[in-house]
């Protein structure tokens, strides 16, 4: 065994990678946003509506699409990037002192598990809000209520500027795929508004520093995110790995620069009574280099009670989920909050 590689980050052996035999994915379904950027007309209510078809295809068969084109500055990443960088170079002790807890879930983290399994990875979250106020506690009726409010570090000196400028930016990719997906659901493009009221959306920088034995231990482990969608962009390392459902096949994305990876999440997919399922997926190391990327998690309000849209439930097409509070299952991150009422399909 491995001594470099401490035993809580060790994988089970059917979760490890297969370093050396890595299979790309040839046909990335890639969608061009250049049209939502044209001046509204009628050839851009077309060019909308063959979107919204081709955001259909790729969710239904992938559950995540690529979108280049899109209206955010490269230099918003790059920027994010340089600024993580600065920050993981800080003394431990200083990273530290922003480190989120059990009360407060924004912060830095270098702990992170998927399925009990510690995450080889280093992380700052912060939400696009500065503050938010949600109830004392999980009672049902519990009227307290309590601040939960970004933490950030003194240095880098731009850091907090540099973070709150990408997510303003970022929130507005994120509404207008909220409207294409809800077009591609045949729905009205602001039908998903309502849900995301309180504007709760969060972002999370990784740094994955090089691991000694990347066939042991996993940047992210296999998952699907619990958010209604998420924004991935990445530098220029591969190690993003999309699972295909059909062959059990677990696929490399190759990188494509100043382009953004959308993936669904179980919101989603409840949302959508299983016409899209959310993404298995899971980040790979690499033995020599480092790696950077930034997801913008389109996370609903704390208050919405999350079940599948009336409209896309009927007699012939029954409700696959009961309902849960978007608020309570993040804090509490229990996956048996997720209650399905049909089998489960598992994680
Ligand atoms: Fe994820």
């Amino acid at each position: 065994m491995a001594p470099s590689v401490a035993a809580a980050l060790i994988q089970p052996v059917e979760a490890r990678p297969s370093i050396g035999k890595i299979k790309y994915l040839e046909n990335v379904p890639l969608i061009d946003l250049a049209p939502l950027q044209m001046p509204q007309n009628s050839s851009k209510e077309d060019a909308i509506a063959s979107i919204a078809k081709q955001v259909h295809n790729a969710m239904k068969e992938w559950g995540f699409f690529v979108v280049v084109n899109h209206c955010l500055s490269p230099d918003l990443w790059s920027n994010l990037k340089k600024a993580m960088a600065g920050f993981s170079a800080l003394p431990y002790e200083e990273k530290k002192k922003v480190a989120r807890d059990l009360r407060n879930p924004w912060g830095y983290n270098d702990k992170d598990h998927t399925k009990n399994v510690q995450d080889w990875v280093e992380v700052f979250d912060y939400m696009s809000t500065e503050e938010l106020e949600i109830p004392q506690n999980m009672e049902p009726d519990c009227k307290e209520t309590k601040i939960m409010g970004n933490l950030w570090p003194e240095k880098p000196d731009d850091f907090k500027k540099i973070c709150q400028d990408f997510s303003q930016e970022s929130v507005k990719l994120m509404y207008q795929l909220m409207e294409l997906i809800s077009l591609s659901l045949g729905l009205p493009s602001d039908r998903l508004h309502r849900y995301f009221e309180e504007n709760v959306a969060y972002v999370r920088i990784n740094h994955y520093s090089p691991c000694p034995h990347p066939d042991l231990a996993l940047g992210k482990g296999a998952h699907r995110d619990g958010s209604a969608f998420t924004l991935l962009t990445t530098d220029e390392v591969s190690g993003f790995e999309v699972y295909r459902r059909s062959d059990g096949q677990w696929l490399r994305l190759r990188p494509i620069p100043n382009s953004y990876i959308i993936v669904a999440g179980d919101v989603l997919q409840v949302w959508s009574n299983d016409i899209y399922d959310s993404l298995l997926h899971r980040v790979v190391l690499d033995s020599q280099v480092e790696r950077y990327s930034a997801i913008h998690v389109a996370a609903p309000s704390y208050h919405c009670v999350v079940k599948p849209l009336e409209e896309l439930v009927d007699e012939n097409n029954p409700a696959n989920y009961g309902e849960y509070k978007w608020g309570e299952f993040f804090m509490t991150r229990r996956i048996s909050n997720f209650k399905k009422v049909a089998t489960d399909k598992g994680q």
